[in-house]
């Protein structure tokens, strides 16, 4: 199976596990064959690294199609965006030599926007639900998607073009949230007028970039053009179906898709998971597979398993396949790469969590409770490690037999196959199987 096959009815690239698996890379991979990359949910809480001839770029709320200059792409209605942040990852990545430009970059009328009152109530929830709190990006993204739902505090992109009414909006909503922020947290008033003159000039800056993205997907599916939809965070973080409330706050499986980018279900016929050959999760929640040991250090180091975003050392674990075989079911995958492969090298044997034990009890899937996952006790199987060291391999037969057996097993557990293997954070090393 090629990249390019992949693309034949579109694809989703999304995560299977707890973020960071490494989408950046198989989507810059992709890309090469795409003509369109969008994204569907979260904001600049994600971090999405590529490393191109040995240099390191990541985006936040940009499309990693971004480094494919023929791309065009899209932030969709799904996602929440902060135009602080925007103008600064388009300035830093066009220094850098990738134009990012109306042409290539096109922003939903309909997404939200991440205003300054929204990452203050983040880190003021955050401070006050103190060692009960999520470990948030501190981002402001949970604020801006309540506000959405709650309407007439939330603010669109639509809404930063009208300078009129827009000013009125802000100055109610400022005085509302004054007020809270004052009797629930103690914290000092915002100024409208100095929030409004900045939001008014981001919409002057923007207002190029708004387009009708859901149209210009539909259409360019009809087209016959080639769409990725990056996805962001994974699964076991999505505000549903992950590990409530420890999860992020947009439904970043695969079936956020539809309504964060606002085509049908049609649109997509190639599901494309990716998951790391063992665990990370950044912030708190259960973590049944945990390693808090040498080993979970080892593959730290190893991996460089830092945030892209917050650079928060990453929780360790072992590979959990009942976690995964139950984001990839709930996702509909249809294929998976499994990354990072060459960071588990040097350890003698490696463990993989078949299943669980609850109080005494065997239970074979994964359920997404938090008073569950609290209690279970990991049933391991263990298999050989290999010495060799993986980042050279360029092709799947290269591979020593224990990591060929290792990955073999991941697929029979997860029970969909495993097309790509990752061996190095660089485009080149990316294994078809
Ligand atoms: P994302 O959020 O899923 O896009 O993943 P991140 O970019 O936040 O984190 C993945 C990290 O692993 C990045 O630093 C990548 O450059 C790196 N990476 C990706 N694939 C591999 C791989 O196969 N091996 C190694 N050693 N690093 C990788
Ligand atoms: P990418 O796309 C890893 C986690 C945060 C925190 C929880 C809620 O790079 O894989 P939020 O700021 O979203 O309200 O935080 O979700 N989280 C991620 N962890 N990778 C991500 O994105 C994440 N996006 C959110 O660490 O535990
Ligand atoms: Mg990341």
């Amino acid at each position: 199976m090629s990249a390019s096959s992949l693309l034949d009815g579109n694809a989703c690239v999304f995560g299977l596990q707890w973020g960071d698996e490494g989408k950046g890379k198989i989507v810059d991979f992709m890309a090469e064959q795409a003509d369109v990359i969008a994204r569907y949910c979260g904001g600049a809480n994600a971090g999405h690294s590529v490393v191109i001839n040995g240099v390191k770029h990541s985006t936040h709320l940009l499309p990693v199609g971004i480094f494919r200059p023929h791309t065009i792409n899209v932030i969709g209605n799904g996602v929440v965006l902060d135009p602080e942040k925007l103008f600064d990852e388009i300035s830093v990545n066009s220094a850098k030599g990738f134009a990012i430009t109306p042409t290539n970059l096109k922003i939903s009328y309909k997404a939200h926007v991440v205003m300054p009152w929204h990452k203050q109530e983040d880190a003021a929830r955050e401070a006050a639900a103190g060692a009960d709190g999520i470990g948030t990006t501190k981002r402001g993204i949970g604020p801006t998607y309540a506000d959405k739902m709650h309407r007439t505090s939330a603010i669109r992109v639509a809404d930063l073009l009208r300078e009129d009414t827009l000013k009125e909006r802000i100055h109610r909503i400022v005085a509302d949230k004054n007020k809270v922020f004052a009797s629930l947290y103690g914290e000092k008033p915002l100024d409208a007028a100095a929030i409004y003159k900045q939001y008014a000039d981001y919409g002057k800056r923007i207002a190029a970039f708004v387009d009708d993205t859901g149209h210009l997907l539909i259409q360019s599916w009809k087209a016959g053009k080639r769409i990725l939809f990056e996805g962001a965070h994974a699964a076991l973080l999505d505000v549903d179906h992950g590990t409530y409330p420890y999860v992020t706050s947009s439904n970043c499986s695969t079936l956020g898709l539809f309504t964060g980018s606002g085509v049908p279900p049609q649109t997509v016929k190639n599901y494309i998971g990716i998951m790391k050959a063992y665990s990370t999760r950044v912030g708190g929640g259960p973590f049944p597979t945990e390693q808090e040991n040498d080993t979970g250090h080892y593959i730290r180091e190893r991996g460089n398993e830092y945030g892209t975003t917050t650079r928060r050392p990453r929780r360790i674990g072992w590979f959990d396949a009942c976690a995964v075989k139950y984001s990839s079911d709930l996702c509909g995958t249809t294929t998976i790469a499994v990354m990072l492969l060459d960071v588990l090298s040097g350890l003698d044997e490696l463990k993989i969590c078949t299943g669980y034990t609850l109080r005494g009890q065997k239970m074979d899937y994964f359920r997404a409770d938090m008073d569950t996952l609290a209690e279970v006790e990991p049933i391991y199987e263990t298999l050989p490690g290999w010495k060799a060291n993986l980042s050279d391999c360029r092709t799947y037969s290269d591979l020593p037999e224990e990591a060929k057996a290792y990955v073999t097993r991941l697929e029979q557990l997860i029970g969909v196959p495993i097309s790509m293997v990752s061996v190095g954070p660089d485009r080149t090393a990316t294994l078809m199987r």
